[in-house]
């Protein structure tokens, strides 16, 4: 626990969104208070299931401010971006936009209120290609896309602001976040989705007529891509460690969050497979521009210093969990929540 003596008071920025929504319910479990700010561009107003909702945007600076006038703040989660690696080639400015301009609204309105507790959600994408395996915090960063490049845009904005005025931020660099909450209540709906564990469970669930491979001629064991999964529970896991840090009073820092092992593509179909019983259709496609043939993390350090331990190692674990909130009727939803 940190140094409060009472509860902490969190705000969620982007808390209706996949992994927001994880962390809410993780900090409600908690018993921390909590404020969510969400413009629900792709997040869902029913997947955040507690706290008090904001529906704003980053780009209202008055709201901003209002939000942190009241004093009520320790630390600001942020999670609130764009996120899809092809469209961020596409339309880069709508990146740096939302990305960085907006985070840089976001830590101003901090600095105006003296806040200074921030935990940044990076990606495994800041690494590009790596040259070594498992990638480390010091592998050397050399994002291959915008995405990538906003989100090592805003740790180094966030090293300066240390710097200049003292805010101090956690960066966790995530890997391929998966899974949902055992509850099935909340989970990952992506619209479009682009990911490959909810593409194979759509295969599934009879929503989707197959999945396409992309890439069989990698120099991996199978010939396609290897990529560390990582549960969404235990993402937010370690924003809960990392929070706790900072409210004791710990200086920034960066960390890797994935399992350390790499599971191809045709592994995770095989997995769901077996989950599911259900019959999978495949079929073999060109590789994906931009994709790296193995991305794998070297999370020693957060293990360490954060004393993060991943509850979900096991993929077959991640992907129940996925397969069971797949299963919930989405009919039910409505388009805009
Ligand atoms: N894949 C397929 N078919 C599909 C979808 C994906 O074969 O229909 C493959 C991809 O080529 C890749 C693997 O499955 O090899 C995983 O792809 P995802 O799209 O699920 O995830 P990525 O590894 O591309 O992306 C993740 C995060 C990004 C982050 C990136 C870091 O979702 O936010 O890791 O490189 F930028």
């Amino acid at each position: 626990m940190s140094d409060l003596s009472r509860a902490p008071r969190v705000l969620v920025v982007g808390g209706a969104g996949y992994i927001g929504s994880h962390m809410v319910k993780y900090l409600d479990k908690k018993g921390a208070e909590i404020t969510v700010l969400d413009n629900l561009s792709t997040g869902h107003r029913d997947l955040i299931t507690a706290g008090k909702f904001i529906e704003g945007d980053l780009g209202d600076t008055e709201l901003l401010d209002s939000i942190f006038e009241e004093g009520n703040i320790d630390v600001v989660m942020h999670f609130a971006a764009s996120s899809l690696v092809g469209e961020s080639v596409a339309d880069p400015l709508k990146y740096y936009v939302n990305n960085v301009s907006r985070t840089a609204n976001l830590l101003s309105a901090m600095q105006h209120r003296g806040i200074k507790n921030f935990i940044f959600s990076s990606t495994a994408a800041v690494y590009g290609e790596p040259d070594t395996l498992p990638i480390t915090e010091t592998t050397r960063t050399n994002p291959t896309n915008p995405y990538g490049a906003t989100k090592l845009a805003v740790e180094r904005m966030l090293k300066d602001c240390d710097a200049g005025f003292g805010l101090k931020s956690i960066c966790l660099r995530y890997f391929n976040a998966c899974g949902a909450d055992e509850s099935a209540i909340i989970g990952e709906r992506h619209q479009p989705e682009t990911h490959l564990i909810p593409l194979v469970l759509q295969v599934a669930a009879g929503r989707r007529e197959h999945i396409s491979v992309f890439g069989n001629d990698y120099e991996t064991k199978d010939g396609t891509c290897l990529r560390d999964y990582i549960h969404v529970n235990d993402l937010a896991q370690a924003h809960y460690l990392a929070m706790n840090e900072l409210l004791d009073g710990a200086d920034s820092s960066i960390y890797n969050l994935g399992n350390s092992t790499g599971f191809s593509v045709r592994q995770v179909i095989d997995q769901v497979r077996l989950v599911t019983n259900e019959k999978i259709n495949v079929i073999d496609a060109p590789r994906r521009v931009g994709d790296p043939a193995v991305l794998v993390a070297d999370s020693a350090k957060a293990r360490q210093e954060l004393g993060w331990q991943p509850q979900y190692e096991s993929l077959a674990v991640m992907i129940e969990s996925a397969w069971a909130w797949h299963q919930r009727d989405f009919s039910e939803i409505s388009e805009n929540n």
